[in-house]
């Protein structure tokens, strides 16, 4: 029965952090927003500049999303990620106008 049960555990725990909320998606930052975002690139608020990022937030979460989605001066529509939801971009947003971890 020893193993029945670390399969149990096993299963739990991958059911666990599959449900986790907000994960930000590493993998569409690094081919889309760092390359931009990282370095501050044409004006962008860097990321974990919490200070550049406090007059962008101001506007509020409708607007950031409006402006991801239709670009904004120099950051193209969807800011060149074409696969990302808008729980991506909500996520995204969230990792590159907070401190780092
Ligand atoms: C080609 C460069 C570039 C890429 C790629 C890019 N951005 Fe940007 N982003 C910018 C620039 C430049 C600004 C500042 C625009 C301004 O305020 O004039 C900006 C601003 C923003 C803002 C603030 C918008 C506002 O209304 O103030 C958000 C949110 C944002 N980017 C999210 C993202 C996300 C999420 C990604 C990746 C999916 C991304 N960006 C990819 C260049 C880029």
């Amino acid at each position: 029965m020893k193993t029945l049960t670390a399969a149990a555990a096993v299963l739990f725990t991958a059911t666990l952090s599959a449900t986790a909320l907000a994960e930000v998606p590493m993998d569409k930052y690094n081919k889309s927003c760092a390359i931009c975002h990282a370095a501050g690139t044409a004006g962008a608020p860097k990321t974990h500049d919490v200070e550049a990022w406090k007059p962008h937030l101001a506007k509020g979460e409708e607007t950031l999303m409006k402006s991801v989605h239709n670009g904004l001066n120099a950051m193209p529509p969807k800011g060149m990620c074409f696969d990302c939801s808008d729980e991506d971009y909500k996520a995204l947003i969230e990792f590159m106008s907070t401190p780092a971890k």
